[in-house]
C-alpha cells in the first residue's frame, strides 16, 4: 500500500491508472473517505470497494471544517499505524493522508461547496456548518482522486442524501455507493466516537438501535402514520431520562423533509446525546 500526503500524488496515481483504462478496459477506481479511527464499519467500506473496483483509495483526514467551534475536532480519536494496517489489511492500494495545509491551502475559510436546505436539515441543523464542511472535503477528495465511486455508510444517512446532491448538482463522474451500518453484537451502531462513552453511556447508547428495530417492528405490524411511529420512538427514549435527544424523524431520504406517511425508502433516523457524545442511527424503511 502506497502512502500519499498531497493532492498532486493522488491525482498521479488516478490519472496514470485512468490512461492505463484505455489498454486494460475495465479498471476502475473506488474512494473510501474516512477521518480515521478506522473500525469494522470502515473495514465493510474497504471491502466493498475492494469488491467492486480494481483499485482503492482509502482518504484519511480529520476534517476541520465540518467541526463547530465546541465540537470535538481537537480531541476526536487519532490512530494512524492501526488505521494504516486496517487499510492495508482490507486490500486498500492507496492511503491518501493530507495535512490541513494541503487540502486547505488558503486557510480552511477559503471556497467552500454548500448544499442549500438538505444541509441544514437533521445533523445539519443541530451542527451548523457540518455539511458545508462535509461537502467542501467531499468534493476535494473527488476533484483528486476521480473515482468511479466513492462509499459512505448508511449510518450517516443524511450526509448520504447531502453528498449525492451536491454530485448531482456539481455532476461528478463518481457514484456514490451506500452500505450497511455496521453494529456491534448488541445491536449499537459502530461509529468512532463509541471510544467517548463510559459504560453507563454505553448501555444508554442502546437506545438508538432499540428505537430503530421498534420503529421497524410497528412498520412491519401496518403502521405508517408518521406522527404515531415518531411517539413511539419517544416512548422508547422514555425509559432512559439521562438521555438527550436531538431529533427523532421521519423523512424522505432524498429531500430530508418530514414526511406524514411511511413508504419503502422513506428515512426513520434518530440523534441523541449520552453524556456529552452525540450518536445517530436510523433505517431505510422496507
Ligand atoms: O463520514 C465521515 O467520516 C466524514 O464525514 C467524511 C465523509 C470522511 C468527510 O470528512
Amino acid at each position: 500500500m502506497q502512502v500519499f500526503r498531497t493532492v498532486a500524488d493522488l491525482r498521479r496515481w488516478s490519472r496514470a491508472l485512468r490512461s492505463m483504462s484505455g489498454l486494460a478496459p475495465g479498471n476502475s477506481i473506488g474512494l473510501v473517505p474516512t477521518m480515521g479511527a478506522l473500525h469494522a464499519g470502515h473495514a465493510s467500506l474497504i471491502r466493498a470497494a475492494r469488491a467492486a473496483c480494481t483499485h482503492v483509495a482509502v482518504s484519511l483526514f480529520v476534517n476541520p471544517t465540518q467541526f463547530g467551534p465546541n465540537e470535538d475536532y481537537t480531541r476526536y480519536p487519532r490512530s494512524f499505524d492501526a488505521d494504516c494496517a486496517l487499510a492495508e489489511r482490507g486490500g486498500a492500494d492507496v492511503l491518501f493522508a493530507p495535512s490541513v495545509e494541503e487540502l486547505y491551502p488558503n486557510g480552511p475559510a477559503s471556497t467552500f461547496v454548500e448544499v442549500p436546505g438538505l444541509g441544514d436539515r437533521l445533523d445539519g441543523a443541530s451542527r451548523p456548518g457540518h455539511f458545508r464542511g462535509v461537502a467542501t472535503v467531499v468534493a476535494k477528495l473527488l476533484i483528486a482522486a476521480e473515482p468511479d465511486r466513492a462509499f459512505f455508510g448508511q449510518k450517516d444517512a443524511a450526509q448520504v442524501a447531502v453528498l449525492r446532491r451536491m454530485v448531482a448538482d456539481l455532476k461528478l463522474a463518481a457514484e456514490i455507493v451506500v452500505c450497511p451500518i455496521v453494529r456491534d453484537a448488541d445491536g449499537l451502531a459502530i461509529s468512532s466516537r463509541n471510544v467517548y462513552l463510559n459504560p453507563s453511556e454505553r448501555a444508554q447508547a442502546l437506545t438508538l438501535s432499540r428505537a430503530v428495530r421498534h420503529v421497524e417492528s410497528l412498520v412491519a405490524q401496518g403502521e405508517r402514520r408518521a406522527h404515531m411511529l415518531i411517539a413511539s420512538a419517544h416512548g422508547v427514549f422514555a425509559a432512559e431520562p439521562e438521555v438527550r435527544i436531538d431529533y427523532i424523524v421521519l423523512v424522505d431520504w432524498s429531500t430530508l423533509e418530514p414526511v406524514e406517511t411511511a413508504a419503502p425508502g422513506t428515512l426513520f433516523a434518530v440523534a441523541a446525546y449520552f453524556g456529552s457524545t452525540r450518536l445517530i442511527d436510523n433505517t431505510v424503511l422496507r
